[in-house]
């Protein structure tokens, strides 16, 4: 039933101060008034399909619950209208799954049970609580019943729901926060927003994922909140044990995902939101970017300096400059009067051309995409019609409704003639929060009117996913424009299951130590929150960085999957104008450039040996890809992903593993000569020295200038191949490296393919498996594999690293080999043909 409170203050109001003035009139009036709708008493359960219930109750609010796996439950709160089911975050293809569900209903509770959770409704106010079947452990119970909340002035302004927090709670995930690992004991807000120079206590950043992890001592469940408006998530930061969680509109639709592992419930919120494809192999290389690189002998003089220079690299970004005034899909043609010629001179030395294009779009009449747009209804409207109008980088910007499917086909095609025509291999989709310059707001007004795929909103409904659907329209539109080739976006604002689409950059970072740290965290909280393919503007986007600084940050992008440096670079000229004075201020200071050689000497040596350490990387990387998209298991994460069991791990949370066999431990503080480090349980080897260690301790470790401690679970077999130039080199290499670090038992995998286009969707791709054994004195490595694609490899060149004896017999696929194998430093070295079947040494 409805209650009304005037005068009370309720709690998780998100606008204090504007509700309730009473005014000063004899008759009683309000600023506005409250109503609270609850779910209210189960009268009746209606079992609507295997999977579907829904609860008949006695209140205002609709609730329907619904079995989407044995270890995935949808909560389904509705209130006034009916809604349609409709979501841009769950992939079109996730379904709910055939599961072994019972039900029964007794006096006090209606019981939902499948194989792995038990959920029971309580009669009387519909408060819901979900018990892990295997442990018998309650992990989700509401703390106050559900409620929906309207205003006379607002209509519904708030869905919320108050869990219980255990005292051993740990929250990981939300996506993009600039915050400590664990979340408890903070109150965050979800809302994409432009975060220049943004900091530790910004909240709201660039993009919204609502979705979380609990961990309650070694049990790990996820909640996904599938609501587009603002959300708020509180994870108990009044200490009074509850996690509020809240939206400012919309349906409250969430999933309850049980464990108990964390990488369990990482997969499944991947397969429930979408995984991506692979991307290109060039797009996994090292990519050098700047505001801005022009004319176009700039950009080619950047390019001889990294072949000159022997620093590795793939690809090369124009920032808004290249444009013709900022106009989207033009060029300058004063400073690249030859485009076409320019992206194919650059293609024939190994390097990829990356530009930006932004959602505002200029009004102009003379400009035919204002033009073609405008007379195609294209763009955004206020509610009285009159279209959005406001300033980005030109003065007077329209922005395209790709909220509307019609819209994302006319934007799609747009990219042809850069794309097709002009040769550019890649796209960054930049402000599409959507940002706007001069107001505080830095975005659009509420009342902007959206077509949401026909079931209309409006700006507030979409602002969340108005930048992930324009990532989307560009995605399906290169796809159509060059079926056979692999898209790659990079794109700024997104929303859960953006991740089908584009990888994405944590925006507009600072030059500082602490960014460093905060640049790590940001890219594992995203890794593990459905968006694997992330990366920092290395070196920081405002402020230049000391020597120590980027190199350090260069040593640990290693290790991000986008490894791309950019800066702001001094861009007084023309853009200042629409800026606001804090960016002017920071370009006055920002004069440097950024490029690994840009400190000289033994800092150019260092970058370059970072560097080159990615390309040598590369199978590995591009395995954990294979891997990620196969399973939704993130490329990084957290040492706690390791062993959840284990509080030490979570103590150490910025470390993290890269794949499933490399330990990367972060080195976030200048001049350090030392570092603790903790190794979890199992043994390990330092990937540099190949000393061994047993877990389950801490490690003081002597830190150098040139690298990062890292360490390789005993048992790995890791892919990597020489360092090259750029990946069409590594496509064209004849060895493979394949390192055992041996333990009595261990394993590996190796994926390869064209590194481009569609083939691998068929059986155009190579997937490898190693097993390792060692029983007394005898090795064996055991190769099996899978795929057609013929690569050019010929050889595999085996380390065995930890070899402590001498070897005094060698077969290889049966045949003995004597004097094959060469022993140095408890490494054995041997060079196989690539389709080697069996390894024997003993
Ligand atoms: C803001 C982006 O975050 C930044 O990376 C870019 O350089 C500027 N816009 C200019 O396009």
């Amino acid at each position: 039933m409805a209650k009304i409170k005037k005068t009370a203050r309720l709690p998780y109001e998100t606008e204090p101060g504007v509700v309730h003035a009473e005014n000063t009139l004899s008759t009683l009036r309000y600023d506005d008034v409250y109503h609270i709708h609850h779910v209210g008493r189960v009268k009746e359960v209606v079992r609507q399909s295997n999977y579907r219930f829904r609860f008949l109750t006695d209140g205002d609010v609709r609730l329907q619950i619904e079995v989407w796996g044995d270890n995935l439950i949808r909560f389904f709160y509705t209130y006034g209208r009916d809604v349609a089911d409709f979501s841009y975050a769950r992939d079109p293809e996730a379904q709910p799954q055939s599961a072994h569900v019972t039900c029964h209903q007794e006096a006090e509770g209606y019981f939902i049970d499948t194989a792995s959770v038990s959920v029971r409704v309580d009669m009387v106010d519909a408060a819901v609580s979900i018990s892990d079947r295997a442990s018998g452990k309650e992990i989700h119970r509401y703390a106050t019943p559900f409620y929906a909340r309207t205003t006379l002035m607002k209509g519904l302004d708030q869905m919320r729901l108050q869990v219980k927090t255990a005292a051993e709670e740990s929250f990981y995930g939300l996506g993009d926060k600039a915050w400590d690992t664990d979340l408890r004991g903070r109150c965050f807000e979800n809302w994409n927003s432009d975060s220049f120079a943004y900091g530790r206590e910004r909240d709201a950043l660039y993009r919204t994922v609502p979705f979380y992890y609990g961990l309650r001592e070694d049990h790990a469940y996820g909640i996904f909140l599938d609501n587009t408006y603002r959300t708020h998530f509180d994870f108990n930061s009044s200490g009074d044990g509850i996690t509020t969680l809240w939206s400012d509109g919309g349906q409250f639709d969430y999933y309850f995902i049980n464990g108990p592992q964390l990488d369990q419930v990482a997969s499944r919120y991947a397969r429930l939101t979408g995984l991506p494809e692979l991307p290109p192999l060039w797009a996994l290389g090292y990519h050098q970017c700047r505001w801005s690189y022009f004319p176009e002998a700039r950009v080619k003089e950047v390019a001889d300096t990294f072949r000159k220079k022997k620093i590795p690299c793939d690809a090369l970004y124009l920032d808004i400059d290249y444009m013709d005034e900022y106009r989207c899909f033009t060029w300058d043609k004063e400073h690249f009067p030859d485009p076409k010629g320019m992206i194919s001179e650059l293609k024939a030395d190994g390097f990829h051309t990356v530009v930006m294009i932004d959602p505002g779009i200029r009004v102009d009449e003379d400009y035919p995409v204002y033009v073609d747009g405008a007379s195609k209804d294209v763009f955004c409207r206020r509610s009285t019609g009159e279209q959005m109008v406001g300033p980005v980088w030109p003065p007077e910007c329209v922005w395209p409704d790709y909220t509307n499917p019609r819209v994302r086909d006319w934007w799609g095609q747009l990219y042809q003639e850069l794309y097709v025509e002009h040769g550019v291999s890649g796209f960054w989709n930049d402000m599409n929060e959507p940002a706007m310059f001069k107001v505080n707001a830095l975005t659009f007004p509420p009342d902007v009117r959206h077509d949401y795929d026909g079931l209309t909103g409006d700006h507030r409904k979409a602002h969340n996913i108005y930048g992930m659907q324009m990532a989307r329209a560009t995605h399906e539109g290169l796809r159509k424009l060059q079926p056979e080739k692999r898209p790659f976006l990079l794109a700024r604002a997104n929303f859960s299951g953006g991740q089908r689409y584009a990888s994405l950059w944590t925006g507009d970072n600072i030059a500082s130590w602490e960014h460093l740290a905060l640049a790590n965290r940001q890219c594992l909280r995203l890794a593990i929150s459905g968006y694997s393919f992330v990366g920092t503007d290395i070196g920081g986007f405002v402020d230049d960085p000391t020597p120590e600084l980027l190199t350090r940050w260069l040593q640990l992008a290693v290790f991000h999957p986008l490894m791309r440096v950019h800066s702001m670079g001094n861009n007084t000229d023309g853009a200042a104008e629409a800026e606001a004075a804090q960016v002017q201020e920071a370009e006055a200071t920002n004069r440097q450039d950024q490029e690994p050689w840009v400190h000289g000497g033994q800092h150019t040596d260092h970058n370059r040996r970072a560097i080159e350490l990615r390309y040598r990387l590369l199978p590995y990387l591009y395995t954990a890809f294979d891997r990620h998209i196969a399973t939704g298991i993130p490329v990084l994460r957290n040492l706690f992903f390791y062993d959840q069991q284990d509080p030490q791990c979570r103590k150490y949370g910025d470390q993290f593993m890269a794949g499933e066999d490399l330990l990367v431990c972060p080195v976030t503080e200048p001049n350090l000569k030392s570092l603790t480090v903790y190794l979890p349980r199992g043994r390990w080897y330092s990937f540099w020295t190949g000393k061994t260690f047993t877990g389950g301790r801490t490690l003081r470790v002597r830190i150098r200038p040139d690298r990062l401690p890292i360490f390789v679970r005993a048992g790995a077999v890791i892919p990597t191949i020489n360092a090259v130039q750029h990946t069409g080199e590594a496509t064209q290499l004849d060895s493979l490296h394949l390192t055992a670090y041996l333990d009595d038992s261990g394993s590996g995998s190796f994926y390869w393919d064209a590194g481009e286009g569609y083939g691998y969707q068929n059986d155009q791709y190579l997937r490898r498996s190693y097993v390792l054994r060692r029983e007394g004195k005898t090795i064996t490595l055991e190769q099996s594999g899978e795929g057609a694609y013929t690569s050019r490899i010929q050889r595999a060149r085996i380390r065995l690293v930890g070899f402590d004896s001498v070897p005094s017999q060698v077969e290889v696929d049966g045949e003995r080999q004597p004097g094959a194998v060469q022993v140095h430093r408890q490494t054995a070295n041997l060079v196989v043909p690539f389709d080697f079947r069996k390894i024997t040494i003993s």
